[in-house]
């Protein structure tokens, strides 16, 4: 049956809106041009239940919850056998419990579907390469490895300690580089596959989350430098910035005017782990998906540009820079009493 919709491509003048800002997860606003519709959708892609990883070994990590279980699930229903990798911590990293992981193997299987639990930290080295073994071991290859673990550890920048910033830039930056680096060795011989990072609009920064701006900054970063080095061996990578109701955002303190459910995100992952993603040359992006919307952003580039002869002064540079190169405005600068206000009501409007 076709099941059409329309999508509207809006222009949203680069209001940049990011998640949460003050407190926790939260939207992604990106920018966007121009404006069309089409109709998509016709029953038989990702979320269908068809075959869209058929043969594919695909692993998760941070897939016992959220977003990361939704997507284990698309995938094992898209046909492919999945390695589902959770440490089971809570919120901020903490109580690891096997059986978190193990729940979604079993649902896996309860639907049909193969999988492989692994319990392990991917923050070190080793449970990044656990999580590349179990699929060479279990299943003799590795196509797409996901990387959705996370945690938060919420402070301001002049409380933060060594203990709020390691472990949270270690689980999301550190996490993501140990698969990656894995998985890659093995795409990288078998000339094809597909990694996925997660980032977030907040990499746009966020007042309490500088621990967790930084590491999904970095992890933009890595995903366009993994798309650089792997693009002439047929390895994609791509990263989704996404909004979606878990634990992670329910305490974003204002109203997310744009989210849906960690079953919205599953689809687009699906997709970049495809063959046909790959034969549209989908690498180094970054996508957001909230609900019915996906956006991309854009790549970072200079903007303006101004010439002194020889080199500049600090004289010259104030009398010269607001007029020629000046500045960028930072959206999230303009929402900071919008933000503290939703804050000091300690509101859960996402909850
Ligand atoms: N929910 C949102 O709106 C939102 C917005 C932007 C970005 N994100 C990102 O999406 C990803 C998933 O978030 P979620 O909302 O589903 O969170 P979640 O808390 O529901 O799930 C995260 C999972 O990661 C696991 N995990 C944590 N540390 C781990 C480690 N060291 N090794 C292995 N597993 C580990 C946790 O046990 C948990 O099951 C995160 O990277 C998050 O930063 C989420």
């Amino acid at each position: 049956m076709r099941n059409e919709r329309n999508i509207e491509n809006k222009g949203n003048e680069g209001d940049g809106r990011s998640e949460g800002g003050s407190r926790s997860e939260g939207t992604g606003r990106s920018e966007g041009t121009g404006r069309s519709e089409e109709g998509v959708g016709d029953g038989s892609g990702p979320g269908s239940g068809g075959r869209f990883l058929a043969g594919k070994v695909v692993a998760v990590t941070g897939a016992g919850r959220g977003i990361g279980r939704a997507v284990a699930l698309a995938c094992a229903q898209e046909g492919a056998k999945v390695v589902v990798n959770d440490y089971g911590v809570s919120v901020d990293g903490d109580e690891p419990r096997s059986e978190i992981a193990e729940a979604v193997v079993k649902e896996i299987a309860a639907a049909g579907g193969e999988a492989a639990a692994v319990a392990d930290d991917i923050s070190t080295m080793a449970g990044g390469q656990r999580v590349v073994d179990t699929a060479l071991d279990r299943y003799g290859r590795l196509d797409g490895a996901v990387c959705v673990a996370g945690i938060l550890r919420e402070r301001m920048l002049f409380n933060m300690t060594e203990e709020e910033w390691d472990p949270v830039v270690a689980t999301h930056l550190k996490g993501t580089f140990t698969v990656f680096r894995a998985a890659s060795a093995v795409m990288r011989a078998q000339r094809s596959g597909a990694l996925v990072g997660f980032t977030s609009g907040n990499h746009q920064g966020s007042v309490s989350q500088a621990n967790y701006a930084a590491a999904k900054g970095g992890i933009i970063s890595l995903v366009r430098s993994a798309a650089l080095g792997l693009y002439k061996y047929g390895v994609t990578a791509n990263a989704v910035a996404p909004v979606a109701r878990t634990r992670m955002s329910a305490n974003v303190p204002m109203e997310l005017a744009e989210i849906g459910e960690p079953e919205d995100v599953a689809p687009l992952v699906v997709y970049l782990l495809s063959d046909q993603a790959r034969q549209q040359e989908i690498t180094g992006q970054v996508y957001t998906v909230a609900g019915p919307k996906i956006a991309v952003w854009a790549q970072p580039r200079e903007l303006r540009a101004a010439y002194a002869e020889g080199s500049w002064t600090p004289q010259q540079l104030a009398d010269h820079l607001p007029g020629t190169v000046g500045r960028d405005p930072m959206p999230m600068l303009e929402r900071l009493k919008e933000m503290a206000e939703a804050a000091a009501r300690k509101d859960r409007p996402n909850a």
